[in-house]
């Protein structure tokens, strides 16, 4: 499944690993469209990649997919490739207290987002030869963070969502992958974790992409770069051991080392 010459919708385009992924897929001659939020963020995409289409849309607002689904399937209907890569990490102490729809946001663009973009998605891919989807995950689909537990919940829904969608589409012209990203240096790596991530250094965020468009261009259908692909095996092999070391992670410096 070579990544040349198709139409590629990313969301969450516009910084870290979707942004580098524009450049790199525009790099290569495909048409890339991103979307995001911010204004802000849009423009300065825009400015960044020659060509490249950028439309506001929010993944975990309903009628912004169905605006969305509009505008790309009346200008880019050869549509054959959405990434669904927006995503946010927070950072909950569970003790505490929140309003309940704020403690649950990362359900909403993580896991609901996706799977919105995927079924309303769907009618304009099936029409393409060679379709493809990528859900980006986390090795912390395999293995939970306790910093971030909504984020990990999250993440292991998606993992699961993702193994059901590509079992039920098996025979279809839309192929399914999974990127695993590990820790890589974007916004999201340090944003609520610079305390937690003192010290620890992310995948680059180039070379992550650079992974996964050639484990896409090789037909892998799960890709889990570097510490991703650790997660995965410890999953099975020492679960309880690896846990221990995520639950050291996310105590604060001065108390990680007890
Ligand atoms: N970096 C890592 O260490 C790492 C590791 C594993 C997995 N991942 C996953 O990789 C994906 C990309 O993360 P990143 O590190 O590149 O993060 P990032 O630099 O913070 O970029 C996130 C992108 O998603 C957009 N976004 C967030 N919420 C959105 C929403 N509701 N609707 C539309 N766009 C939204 C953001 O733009 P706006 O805020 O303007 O909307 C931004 O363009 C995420 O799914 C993340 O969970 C990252």
């Amino acid at each position: 499944m070579e990544m040349i010459g198709r139409t590629v919708l990313i969301t969450g385009g516009t910084s870290g690993i979707g942004l580098e992924l524009a450049k790199q897929l525009a790099a290569r001659g495909n048409t890339v469209i991103v979307t995001g939020r911010s204004p802000e963020r849009l423009q300065a995409a825009r400015e960044a990649i020659p060509g490249l289409h950028a439309f506001r849309s929010d993944v975990s607002d309903l009628a912004s997919i169905e605006s969305l689904y509009k505008t790309i399937s009346d200008r880019f209907p050869l549509l054959d490739t959405l990434v669904n890569n927006a995503g946010t990490m927070r950072n909950i102490k569970l003790g505490q207290q929140y309003s309940l729809n704020d403690l649950t946001t990362e359900i909403d663009g993580n896991v609901k987002g996706p799977i919105w973009m995927v079924q309303a998605f769907l009618p304009l891919l099936v029409r393409r030869k060679g379709s493809l989807i990528v859900n980006v995950s986390s090795g912390l689909a395999f293995i939970p963070f306790p910093a971030a537990p909504i984020y990990s919940a999250s993440k292991a829904a998606l993992h699961a969502y993702t193994q059901c969608l590509r079992a039920q589409l098996e025979g279809s012209c839309v192929s399914i992958v999974e990127l695993a990203p590990p820790g890589t240096e974007t916004p999201l790596f340090r944003g609520e974790f610079a305390e937690e991530m003192k010290g620890e250094r992310g995948m680059d965020v180039s070379v992550l992409v650079k992974r996964t468009i050639a484990g896409i261009d090789a037909g892998k259908t799960e890709i889990r770069p570097g510490a991703s692909n650790v997660l995965k095996i410890a999953s099975r092999v020492a679960p309880h051991f690896m846990f221990r070391q995520l639950v050291k992670l996310g105590r604060p410096r001065s108390s990680a080392g007890t």
